[in-house]
Protein backbone atom coordinates (compact mmCIF):
# COMPACT_ATOMS: atom_id res chain seq x y z
CA UNK A 1 0.00 0.00 0.00
CA UNK A 2 1.38 3.68 -0.80
CA UNK A 3 1.14 6.24 2.00
CA UNK A 4 2.00 9.51 1.54
CA UNK A 5 3.33 12.53 3.89
CA UNK A 6 -0.39 12.99 5.09
CA UNK A 7 -0.66 9.64 7.27
CA UNK A 8 -1.43 10.87 10.61
CA UNK A 9 0.93 8.44 13.06
CA UNK A 10 -0.62 10.21 15.83
CA UNK A 11 -4.05 8.14 14.49
CA UNK A 12 -2.07 5.37 14.37
CA UNK A 13 -1.58 2.97 11.02
CA UNK A 14 -2.46 -1.09 10.81
CA UNK A 15 0.14 -3.27 12.27
CA UNK A 16 -0.50 -5.67 9.35
CA UNK A 17 0.07 -2.77 6.92
CA UNK A 18 3.88 -2.27 7.92
CA UNK A 19 5.86 -5.12 5.97
CA UNK A 20 9.42 -5.87 7.34
CA UNK A 21 11.78 -3.67 5.91
CA UNK A 22 9.39 -0.93 4.84
CA UNK A 23 9.38 2.89 4.95
CA UNK A 24 6.46 4.39 5.42
CA UNK A 25 5.73 8.18 5.52
CA UNK A 26 3.49 10.23 7.53
CA UNK A 27 3.78 12.83 10.15
CA UNK A 28 3.21 13.63 13.74
CA UNK A 29 2.06 17.04 15.15
CA UNK A 30 3.37 19.11 12.16
CA UNK A 31 6.58 17.08 11.49
CA UNK A 32 7.41 14.53 8.72
CA UNK A 33 8.12 11.02 10.33
CA UNK A 34 9.50 7.69 8.78
CA UNK A 35 8.01 4.56 10.43
CA UNK A 36 10.18 1.41 9.77
CA UNK A 37 9.82 -1.61 10.14
CA UNK A 38 13.28 -4.18 11.20
CA UNK A 39 12.01 -8.17 11.73
CA UNK A 40 9.48 -7.54 15.23
CA UNK A 41 10.90 -3.83 15.92
CA UNK A 42 9.46 -0.83 14.76
CA UNK A 43 11.19 2.95 14.59
CA UNK A 44 9.81 6.10 14.06
CA UNK A 45 12.17 8.74 13.08
CA UNK A 46 12.29 12.19 11.39
CA UNK A 47 12.25 12.14 7.39
CA UNK A 48 14.34 14.41 6.61
CA UNK A 49 18.55 13.95 6.80
CA UNK A 50 20.66 16.34 8.66
CA UNK A 51 23.21 17.34 6.70
CA UNK A 52 22.04 18.61 3.25
CA UNK A 53 18.00 17.70 4.09
CA UNK A 54 17.60 14.71 1.65
CA UNK A 55 14.58 12.50 2.02
CA UNK A 56 15.52 9.76 4.36
CA UNK A 57 12.58 7.62 2.34
CA UNK A 58 14.79 7.00 -0.67
CA UNK A 59 17.70 5.58 1.78
CA UNK A 60 18.48 1.94 3.15
CA UNK A 61 17.86 0.17 5.63
CA UNK A 62 20.92 -1.79 7.29
CA UNK A 63 20.44 -3.71 9.98
CA UNK A 64 19.47 -0.91 12.53
CA UNK A 65 20.29 1.77 10.64
CA UNK A 66 19.14 4.15 7.56
CA UNK A 67 21.11 5.45 5.29
CA UNK A 68 21.23 8.96 3.88
CA UNK A 69 20.10 8.44 -0.64
CA UNK A 70 22.71 12.03 -1.01
CA UNK A 71 25.97 11.78 0.57
CA UNK A 72 25.72 8.32 2.59
CA UNK A 73 25.28 9.65 6.04
CA UNK A 74 24.27 6.78 8.45
CA UNK A 75 21.79 7.21 11.45
CA UNK A 76 21.04 5.06 14.12
CA UNK A 77 16.47 4.04 14.20
CA UNK A 78 16.91 3.33 17.63
CA UNK A 79 18.18 6.64 18.44
CA UNK A 80 18.63 8.87 16.06
CA UNK A 81 22.60 9.52 16.44
CA UNK A 82 24.70 10.22 12.96
CA UNK A 83 26.71 7.22 13.22
CA UNK A 84 28.67 8.49 10.32
CA UNK A 85 29.85 11.09 8.38
CA UNK A 86 28.35 13.40 6.46
CA UNK A 87 25.98 14.48 8.94
CA UNK A 88 26.81 15.70 12.59
CA UNK A 89 23.63 16.04 13.89
CA UNK A 90 21.15 13.01 14.69
CA UNK A 91 17.87 13.30 13.45
CA UNK A 92 14.54 13.31 16.05
CA UNK A 93 12.70 10.15 16.78
CA UNK A 94 9.25 9.50 17.93
CA UNK A 95 7.83 6.89 21.09
CA UNK A 96 6.09 4.39 19.34
CA UNK A 97 3.32 2.75 21.16
CA UNK A 98 1.74 -1.15 19.80
CA UNK A 99 -1.88 -2.51 20.67
CA UNK A 100 -5.33 -3.83 19.46
CA UNK A 101 -3.08 -4.22 15.80
CA UNK A 102 -2.22 -0.82 15.70
CA UNK A 103 1.09 1.07 15.91
CA UNK A 104 0.84 4.68 17.12
CA UNK A 105 3.37 7.23 17.11
CA UNK A 106 3.69 9.07 20.20
CA UNK A 107 5.76 11.70 21.48
CA UNK A 108 9.35 13.11 20.43
CA UNK A 109 11.90 11.55 22.43
CA UNK A 110 15.26 12.92 23.89
CA UNK A 111 18.12 13.19 21.36
CA UNK A 112 20.70 10.70 21.85
CA UNK A 113 23.26 10.91 24.87
CA UNK A 114 26.94 10.12 24.24
CA UNK A 115 26.79 6.49 22.71
CA UNK A 116 29.92 5.37 24.74
CA UNK A 117 29.81 2.31 22.50
CA UNK A 118 33.09 1.09 23.64
CA UNK A 119 33.43 3.63 26.73
CA UNK A 120 37.16 4.92 26.59
CA UNK A 121 39.76 2.57 27.78
CA UNK A 122 42.14 5.70 27.47
CA UNK A 123 42.01 9.40 28.34
CA UNK A 124 44.58 11.82 27.07
CA UNK A 125 45.23 14.83 29.35
CA UNK A 126 44.90 17.06 26.40
CA UNK A 127 44.67 16.61 22.61
CA UNK A 128 45.26 19.02 19.65
CA UNK A 129 43.77 18.94 16.42
CA UNK A 130 46.44 20.60 13.96
CA UNK A 131 43.58 21.43 11.08
CA UNK A 132 40.06 22.67 11.67
CA UNK A 133 38.84 20.99 8.08
CA UNK A 134 36.54 18.09 7.16
CA UNK A 135 38.35 15.53 9.38
CA UNK A 136 39.78 17.94 11.96
CA UNK A 137 36.04 18.81 13.07
CA UNK A 138 34.57 15.53 12.67
CA UNK A 139 37.33 14.05 15.40
CA UNK A 140 36.30 17.09 17.57
CA UNK A 141 32.83 16.42 17.49
CA UNK A 142 33.04 12.87 18.35
CA UNK A 143 35.87 13.04 20.86
CA UNK A 144 32.89 14.72 23.00
CA UNK A 145 30.40 12.96 22.04
CA UNK A 146 32.21 9.84 23.25
CA UNK A 147 32.38 11.77 26.43
CA UNK A 148 35.94 13.40 26.67
CA UNK A 149 36.03 15.97 28.66
CA UNK A 150 39.81 17.16 28.89
CA UNK A 151 40.89 20.10 27.27
CA UNK A 152 41.10 19.77 23.59
CA UNK A 153 42.42 22.00 21.31
CA UNK A 154 42.34 22.69 17.20
CA UNK A 155 44.33 24.88 15.25
CA UNK A 156 43.64 26.21 12.16
CA UNK A 157 45.77 27.98 9.57
CA UNK A 158 42.18 29.04 7.74
CA UNK A 159 40.89 32.68 8.77
CA UNK A 160 37.90 30.85 9.01
CA UNK A 161 35.67 28.27 11.10
CA UNK A 162 35.49 25.31 9.58
CA UNK A 163 32.49 25.67 6.91
CA UNK A 164 31.65 23.51 3.83
CA UNK A 165 34.66 22.70 1.46
CA UNK A 166 32.79 21.15 -1.39
CA UNK A 167 30.55 23.90 -1.63
CA UNK A 168 33.12 26.48 -2.63
CA UNK A 169 33.29 25.24 -6.12
CA UNK A 170 29.42 24.86 -6.47
CA UNK A 171 26.86 26.48 -5.06
CA UNK A 172 28.44 29.24 -2.78
CA UNK A 173 30.89 30.24 -6.25
CA UNK A 174 27.76 30.07 -8.22
CA UNK A 175 25.99 32.73 -5.56
CA UNK A 176 22.90 30.89 -4.86
CA UNK A 177 24.42 29.88 -1.25
CA UNK A 178 23.47 32.46 1.21
CA UNK A 179 26.96 32.78 3.88
CA UNK A 180 25.24 31.72 6.29
CA UNK A 181 24.74 28.18 5.09
CA UNK A 182 28.87 27.75 5.00
CA UNK A 183 29.93 27.40 8.38
CA UNK A 184 29.56 23.60 9.75
CA UNK A 185 29.22 24.44 13.49
CA UNK A 186 28.23 28.53 14.92
CA UNK A 187 30.32 29.78 17.58
CA UNK A 188 28.24 28.57 20.25
CA UNK A 189 28.77 25.39 19.46
CA UNK A 190 32.36 25.60 20.09
CA UNK A 191 32.03 27.18 23.26
CA UNK A 192 29.51 24.65 24.48
CA UNK A 193 31.64 21.93 23.99
CA UNK A 194 34.92 23.87 25.33
CA UNK A 195 36.28 23.14 22.34
CA UNK A 196 39.07 25.82 21.61
CA UNK A 197 39.40 26.78 17.91
CA UNK A 198 42.68 28.71 17.26
CA UNK A 199 42.37 30.54 13.93
CA UNK A 200 45.07 32.00 11.83
CA UNK A 201 47.26 29.60 14.19
CA UNK A 202 49.69 27.94 11.81
CA UNK A 203 51.65 24.83 13.32
CA UNK A 204 55.11 24.91 12.33
CA UNK A 205 56.43 22.08 14.32
CA UNK A 206 55.79 19.14 16.36
CA UNK A 207 58.29 16.99 18.78
CA UNK A 208 56.61 13.37 19.15
CA UNK A 209 59.18 12.80 21.85
CA UNK A 210 58.21 15.77 23.81
CA UNK A 211 54.70 15.76 23.11
CA UNK A 212 54.94 19.71 21.20
CA UNK A 213 53.50 21.31 18.66
CA UNK A 214 54.87 24.64 17.88
CA UNK A 215 52.93 27.65 16.60
CA UNK A 216 54.43 30.57 14.03
CA UNK A 217 53.90 32.67 16.63
CA UNK A 218 56.48 30.98 18.54
CA UNK A 219 54.32 29.71 21.15
CA UNK A 220 54.81 25.83 22.35
CA UNK A 221 51.70 23.62 23.39
CA UNK A 222 51.81 20.30 24.82
CA UNK A 223 49.76 17.27 24.22
CA UNK A 224 48.36 14.12 25.28
CA UNK A 225 47.63 13.45 22.07
CA UNK A 226 47.75 14.47 18.61
CA UNK A 227 45.50 14.23 15.22
CA UNK A 228 47.42 15.81 12.16
CA UNK A 229 44.25 17.30 9.93
CA UNK A 230 46.64 19.26 7.74
CA UNK A 231 44.51 18.01 4.54
CA UNK A 232 46.40 19.11 1.09
CA UNK A 233 47.47 22.06 -0.97
CA UNK A 234 46.60 23.28 -4.32
CA UNK A 235 49.71 22.20 -6.59
CA UNK A 236 51.46 25.69 -8.03
CA UNK A 237 52.28 25.23 -11.67
CA UNK A 238 54.77 27.76 -12.70
CA UNK A 239 53.46 29.46 -15.47
CA UNK A 240 55.10 32.25 -17.52
CA UNK A 241 52.77 35.46 -16.60
CA UNK A 242 53.32 39.36 -16.29
CA UNK A 243 52.54 40.49 -12.89
CA UNK A 244 49.53 42.20 -14.26
CA UNK A 245 47.79 38.61 -14.42
CA UNK A 246 44.88 37.15 -12.02
CA UNK A 247 46.26 33.21 -11.57
CA UNK A 248 43.71 31.74 -8.36
CA UNK A 249 43.62 28.69 -6.96
CA UNK A 250 40.96 27.47 -4.87
CA UNK A 251 41.38 25.48 -1.72
CA UNK A 252 39.81 27.59 1.31
CA UNK A 253 37.00 30.19 1.75
CA UNK A 254 39.07 32.85 1.43
CA UNK A 255 40.18 31.95 -1.91
CA UNK A 256 36.36 31.46 -2.68
CA UNK A 257 35.59 34.93 -2.24
CA UNK A 258 38.62 35.84 -4.07
CA UNK A 259 37.52 34.54 -7.18
CA UNK A 260 33.94 35.84 -6.43
CA UNK A 261 35.77 39.37 -6.37
CA UNK A 262 37.42 39.42 -9.84
CA UNK A 263 34.38 37.26 -11.43
CA UNK A 264 31.67 39.86 -10.30
CA UNK A 265 33.57 42.29 -13.08
CA UNK A 266 34.55 39.42 -15.19
CA UNK A 267 33.54 38.44 -18.84
CA UNK A 268 35.84 35.63 -19.81
CA UNK A 269 37.77 32.63 -17.54
CA UNK A 270 40.18 30.56 -17.63
CA UNK A 271 40.14 26.90 -15.89
CA UNK A 272 43.23 25.26 -16.03
CA UNK A 273 42.50 21.13 -15.45
CA UNK A 274 39.77 19.14 -16.40
CA UNK A 275 39.50 17.87 -13.00
CA UNK A 276 37.10 17.54 -11.01
CA UNK A 277 37.37 21.02 -9.21
CA UNK A 278 37.77 22.60 -12.37
CA UNK A 279 35.03 21.78 -13.90
CA UNK A 280 32.56 22.22 -11.13
CA UNK A 281 34.36 25.80 -11.22
CA UNK A 282 34.19 25.78 -14.70
CA UNK A 283 30.03 24.95 -14.14
CA UNK A 284 29.73 27.92 -11.37
CA UNK A 285 31.38 30.60 -13.30
CA UNK A 286 29.05 29.86 -16.60
CA UNK A 287 26.44 30.05 -13.56
CA UNK A 288 27.59 33.66 -13.34
CA UNK A 289 27.28 34.42 -17.35
CA UNK A 290 31.16 34.26 -17.74
CA UNK A 291 32.54 32.71 -20.89
CA UNK A 292 34.68 29.76 -19.82
CA UNK A 293 37.45 27.68 -21.06
CA UNK A 294 39.08 24.82 -20.00
CA UNK A 295 42.36 24.09 -20.51
CA UNK A 296 43.25 20.64 -19.73
CA UNK A 297 46.57 17.99 -20.98
CA UNK A 298 43.85 14.71 -20.98
CA UNK A 299 42.08 13.77 -23.94
CA UNK A 300 38.73 13.09 -22.26
CA UNK A 301 37.89 15.38 -18.52
CA UNK A 302 38.47 12.63 -15.81
CA UNK A 303 39.20 9.84 -17.83
CA UNK A 304 41.93 8.46 -15.53
CA UNK A 305 39.15 8.19 -12.64
CA UNK A 306 35.88 7.94 -14.16
CA UNK A 307 36.65 5.94 -18.37
CA UNK A 308 36.20 7.52 -20.96
CA UNK A 309 31.98 6.90 -21.34
CA UNK A 310 31.55 9.22 -18.24
CA UNK A 311 34.51 11.41 -19.01
CA UNK A 312 32.60 12.31 -22.40
CA UNK A 313 29.29 12.46 -20.52
CA UNK A 314 30.63 15.16 -18.27
CA UNK A 315 32.70 16.88 -21.21
CA UNK A 316 29.27 16.72 -23.53
CA UNK A 317 27.21 18.24 -20.65
CA UNK A 318 29.62 20.99 -19.85
CA UNK A 319 29.48 22.00 -23.97
CA UNK A 320 25.99 21.89 -23.98
CA UNK A 321 25.84 24.97 -21.03
CA UNK A 322 28.51 26.87 -23.45
CA UNK A 323 31.78 25.66 -21.98
CA UNK A 324 34.67 25.46 -24.22
CA UNK A 325 37.15 22.82 -23.62
CA UNK A 326 41.40 23.12 -25.00
CA UNK A 327 41.84 19.29 -24.32
CA UNK A 328 45.55 17.75 -24.84
CA UNK A 329 47.14 21.38 -24.38
CA UNK A 330 48.37 23.58 -21.74
CA UNK A 331 48.75 27.49 -20.90
CA UNK A 332 52.39 28.52 -22.48
CA UNK A 333 51.93 32.01 -20.47
CA UNK A 334 49.55 34.54 -19.57
CA UNK A 335 50.09 38.32 -20.45
CA UNK A 336 47.90 40.35 -18.41
CA UNK A 337 44.18 39.41 -19.99
CA UNK A 338 45.85 37.05 -23.00
CA UNK A 339 46.50 33.45 -22.68
CA UNK A 340 48.34 31.41 -24.89
CA UNK A 341 48.28 27.65 -25.02
CA UNK A 342 51.17 25.42 -26.01
CA UNK A 343 49.20 24.87 -29.55
CA UNK A 344 49.57 28.62 -30.29
CA UNK A 345 45.61 29.36 -29.59
CA UNK A 346 45.16 32.77 -27.67
CA UNK A 347 42.27 33.31 -25.39
CA UNK A 348 40.85 37.00 -23.58
CA UNK A 349 40.57 35.89 -19.86
CA UNK A 350 40.42 38.33 -17.18
CA UNK A 351 41.10 35.40 -14.53
CA UNK A 352 42.90 32.05 -14.75
CA UNK A 353 42.05 29.41 -11.86
CA UNK A 354 44.05 26.48 -11.58
CA UNK A 355 42.53 23.15 -10.48
CA UNK A 356 45.53 20.97 -11.48
CA UNK A 357 44.97 18.78 -8.46
CA UNK A 358 46.27 19.05 -4.52
CA UNK A 359 48.96 17.37 -2.90
CA UNK A 360 49.01 16.18 0.80
CA UNK A 361 50.33 19.13 3.14
CA UNK A 362 52.58 16.94 5.33
CA UNK A 363 55.52 19.01 5.96
CA UNK A 364 54.86 18.93 9.33
CA UNK A 365 55.04 14.93 9.65
CA UNK A 366 58.04 15.13 7.28
CA UNK A 367 59.88 17.78 9.63
CA UNK A 368 59.06 15.40 13.21
CA UNK A 369 60.32 12.06 11.04
CA UNK A 370 57.28 10.25 10.62
CA UNK A 371 56.87 7.59 8.34
CA UNK A 372 55.53 9.32 4.95
CA UNK A 373 54.59 7.81 1.73
CA UNK A 374 53.05 10.18 -0.80
CA UNK A 375 51.06 10.94 2.27
CA UNK A 376 51.59 9.99 6.29
CA UNK A 377 51.68 6.58 6.52
CA UNK A 378 49.14 5.39 9.18
CA UNK A 379 48.26 2.09 10.22
CA UNK A 380 43.95 0.32 10.36
CA UNK A 381 43.72 2.74 13.37
CA UNK A 382 44.58 5.53 11.94
CA UNK A 383 48.18 5.90 14.18
CA UNK A 384 50.81 7.17 12.49
CA UNK A 385 54.43 6.03 13.31
CA UNK A 386 54.96 8.04 16.74
CA UNK A 387 53.37 7.01 19.72
CA UNK A 388 49.92 9.20 20.55
CA UNK A 389 50.12 11.04 16.63
CA UNK A 390 47.04 10.37 14.44
CA UNK A 391 46.83 11.45 10.92
CA UNK A 392 43.14 12.00 9.11
CA UNK A 393 41.67 13.17 6.06
CA UNK A 394 43.63 13.90 2.99
CA UNK A 395 47.08 13.29 4.04
CA UNK A 396 46.44 9.71 5.42
CA UNK A 397 47.40 6.50 3.42
CA UNK A 398 46.02 3.71 5.68
CA UNK A 399 45.36 0.23 4.42
CA UNK A 400 42.28 0.16 3.07
CA UNK A 401 40.55 -3.70 3.65
CA UNK A 402 38.49 -3.43 0.55
CA UNK A 403 41.13 -2.81 -2.24
CA UNK A 404 44.25 -4.63 0.07
CA UNK A 405 46.44 -1.86 -0.59
CA UNK A 406 47.40 1.53 1.01
CA UNK A 407 45.34 4.46 -0.45
CA UNK A 408 45.03 8.00 0.05
CA UNK A 409 42.07 10.04 -1.58
CA UNK A 410 40.48 13.25 -1.42
CA UNK A 411 36.97 12.72 -0.44
CA UNK A 412 35.15 15.09 2.18
CA UNK A 413 32.94 11.83 3.47
CA UNK A 414 36.22 9.88 4.25
CA UNK A 415 38.42 12.49 5.69
CA UNK A 416 35.74 13.10 8.41
CA UNK A 417 34.72 9.17 8.92
CA UNK A 418 38.70 9.06 9.31
CA UNK A 419 38.32 12.05 11.94
CA UNK A 420 35.77 9.88 13.51
CA UNK A 421 37.42 6.87 13.60
CA UNK A 422 41.08 8.31 14.87
CA UNK A 423 38.38 9.92 17.72
CA UNK A 424 37.52 6.90 18.85
CA UNK A 425 41.27 5.49 18.78
CA UNK A 426 42.69 8.35 20.63
CA UNK A 427 40.08 7.06 23.30
CA UNK A 428 41.94 3.74 22.67
CA UNK A 429 38.84 1.87 20.95
CA UNK A 430 41.07 0.19 18.72
CA UNK A 431 38.18 0.35 15.63
CA UNK A 432 40.09 -0.41 12.43
CA UNK A 433 38.84 2.56 9.44
CA UNK A 434 37.07 0.08 7.37
CA UNK A 435 34.45 2.51 5.56
CA UNK A 436 34.02 1.70 1.82
CA UNK A 437 35.26 5.27 -0.26
CA UNK A 438 32.57 7.77 -1.35
CA UNK A 439 32.90 10.92 -2.95
CA UNK A 440 30.15 12.62 -4.82
CA UNK A 441 30.86 15.78 -7.37
CA UNK A 442 28.05 17.93 -9.10
CA UNK A 443 28.04 19.18 -12.85
CA UNK A 444 24.89 21.15 -13.99
CA UNK A 445 22.00 19.08 -12.52
CA UNK A 446 24.29 15.72 -12.62
CA UNK A 447 25.39 14.53 -9.81
CA UNK A 448 27.96 11.64 -10.05
CA UNK A 449 28.18 9.27 -6.50
CA UNK A 450 31.25 7.48 -6.38
CA UNK A 451 32.08 3.73 -4.21
CA UNK A 452 34.88 2.36 -3.56
CA UNK A 453 38.18 3.00 -5.09
CA UNK A 454 39.08 1.88 -8.40
CA UNK A 455 43.10 3.69 -9.12
CA UNK A 456 43.45 1.03 -11.97
CA UNK A 457 40.10 -0.91 -13.63
CA UNK A 458 40.77 -2.78 -16.87
CA UNK A 459 37.05 -2.39 -17.59
CA UNK A 460 33.97 -0.76 -17.41
CA UNK A 461 30.17 -2.30 -17.11
CA UNK A 462 27.30 0.17 -17.67
CA UNK A 463 24.18 -0.85 -16.17
CA UNK A 464 21.14 2.04 -17.70
CA UNK A 465 21.65 4.60 -19.85
CA UNK A 466 24.76 6.88 -19.88
CA UNK A 467 22.62 9.17 -22.23
CA UNK A 468 19.38 10.12 -20.37
CA UNK A 469 21.88 9.92 -17.65
CA UNK A 470 19.92 7.28 -15.48
CA UNK A 471 23.15 4.58 -14.91
CA UNK A 472 25.56 2.82 -13.27
CA UNK A 473 28.92 1.83 -14.24
CA UNK A 474 30.70 -0.80 -12.04
CA UNK A 475 35.05 -0.25 -12.50
CA UNK A 476 35.99 -3.71 -12.68
CA UNK A 477 39.93 -5.45 -12.82
CA UNK A 478 39.25 -9.00 -13.65
CA UNK A 479 36.12 -10.25 -12.64
CA UNK A 480 35.85 -7.98 -9.61
CA UNK A 481 34.14 -4.82 -9.08
CA UNK A 482 36.45 -1.94 -7.43
CA UNK A 483 33.91 1.15 -7.69
CA UNK A 484 30.83 2.09 -9.12
CA UNK A 485 30.02 5.69 -9.88
CA UNK A 486 25.77 6.48 -9.97
CA UNK A 487 24.02 9.07 -12.04
CA UNK A 488 20.36 9.40 -10.82
CA UNK A 489 20.37 6.06 -8.88
CA UNK A 490 20.86 6.95 -5.67
CA UNK A 491 19.52 3.53 -4.31
CA UNK A 492 21.65 1.77 -6.09
CA UNK A 493 24.80 3.98 -5.00
CA UNK A 494 24.32 2.80 -1.15
CA UNK A 495 23.61 -0.61 -2.61
CA UNK A 496 26.95 -0.89 -3.97
CA UNK A 497 28.54 0.65 -0.60
CA UNK A 498 26.66 -2.15 1.26
CA UNK A 499 28.24 -4.63 -1.27
CA UNK A 500 31.54 -3.61 -0.91
CA UNK A 501 30.86 -3.81 2.77
CA UNK A 502 29.58 -7.28 2.68
CA UNK A 503 32.67 -8.36 0.54
CA UNK A 504 35.51 -7.57 3.02
CA UNK A 505 36.18 -10.15 6.10
CA UNK A 506 38.26 -8.86 8.78
CA UNK A 507 41.40 -10.64 8.87
CA UNK A 508 41.17 -12.55 5.39
CA UNK A 509 43.80 -11.41 2.93
CA UNK A 510 43.02 -9.95 0.10
C1 LIG B 1 36.82 23.34 -3.96
C2 LIG B 1 36.73 21.96 -3.42
C3 LIG B 1 35.60 21.20 -3.67
C4 LIG B 1 35.50 19.90 -3.19
N1 LIG B 1 34.38 19.18 -3.46
C5 LIG B 1 34.28 17.91 -2.99
C6 LIG B 1 33.12 17.13 -3.26
O1 LIG B 1 32.19 17.57 -3.92
N2 LIG B 1 33.07 15.88 -2.77
C7 LIG B 1 34.09 15.34 -2.06
O2 LIG B 1 34.00 14.18 -1.65
N3 LIG B 1 35.21 16.06 -1.77
C8 LIG B 1 35.32 17.32 -2.23
N4 LIG B 1 36.45 18.05 -1.97
C9 LIG B 1 37.55 17.43 -1.21
C10 LIG B 1 37.33 17.64 0.28
O3 LIG B 1 37.00 18.95 0.57
C11 LIG B 1 38.58 17.21 1.02
O4 LIG B 1 38.82 15.85 0.75
C12 LIG B 1 38.44 17.42 2.52
O5 LIG B 1 38.22 18.77 2.83
C13 LIG B 1 39.69 16.93 3.24
O6 LIG B 1 39.52 17.15 4.60
P1 LIG B 1 40.79 17.36 5.54
O7 LIG B 1 40.26 17.53 6.90
O8 LIG B 1 41.79 16.31 5.26
O9 LIG B 1 41.43 18.72 5.03
P2 LIG B 1 40.80 20.16 4.92
O10 LIG B 1 39.33 20.11 4.93
O11 LIG B 1 41.49 20.81 3.77
O12 LIG B 1 41.29 20.87 6.25
C14 LIG B 1 42.66 21.11 6.48
C15 LIG B 1 42.81 22.04 7.64
O13 LIG B 1 44.16 22.06 8.05
C16 LIG B 1 44.57 23.40 8.26
N5 LIG B 1 46.03 23.41 8.18
C17 LIG B 1 46.83 23.01 7.17
N6 LIG B 1 48.14 23.13 7.52
C18 LIG B 1 48.14 23.61 8.79
C19 LIG B 1 49.16 23.93 9.72
N7 LIG B 1 50.46 23.75 9.43
N8 LIG B 1 48.82 24.43 10.92
C20 LIG B 1 47.50 24.61 11.25
N9 LIG B 1 46.50 24.29 10.41
C21 LIG B 1 46.81 23.80 9.20
C22 LIG B 1 43.82 24.16 7.21
O14 LIG B 1 43.80 25.53 7.53
C23 LIG B 1 42.45 23.49 7.34
O15 LIG B 1 41.77 24.01 8.46
C24 LIG B 1 36.57 19.36 -2.44
C25 LIG B 1 37.72 20.12 -2.18
C26 LIG B 1 37.80 21.41 -2.66
C27 LIG B 1 39.03 22.23 -2.38
S1 LIG C 1 21.99 15.10 2.54
FE1 LIG C 1 22.18 13.30 3.70
S2 LIG C 1 24.26 12.87 3.66
FE2 LIG C 1 24.12 14.71 2.57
Amino acid sequence: MEHTDDLDFADGIDIQEVADGAIIRGHVGGEKVLLVRRGEDHFAIGAECTHYHAQLANGLIVDDTIRCPMHHACFSLRTGEALCAPALDPVSIWRIERGLGKIIIREKLSPPKPSIASPSTVTPTSIVIVGAGAAGLAAADMLRREGYSGPLTMFSADDTPPYDRPNISKDFLMGTAPAEWMPLRDSQYYADRQIELMLNARVTAIDPVRRVVCLANGQQVTYGALLLATGADPVRLAIPATVDARILYLRTFADCRAIIAVAELAKAAVVVGASFIGLEVAASLRARGIEVHVVGLERIPLERVVGPDVGTLVRDLHESHGVTFHLENSVARIDGKRVTLNDGTTLQSDFTVLGVGVKPAIALAEQAGLMVDRGITVNQYLETSAPGVFAAGDIARWPDPHSGDRIRVEHWVVAQRQGQVAARNILGSREPFAAVPFFWSQHYDVVINYVGHAEKFDSTVIDGSLKSRDCTVAYRRGERNLAVAAISRDLQSLQAERAFEAEFVPGRPR
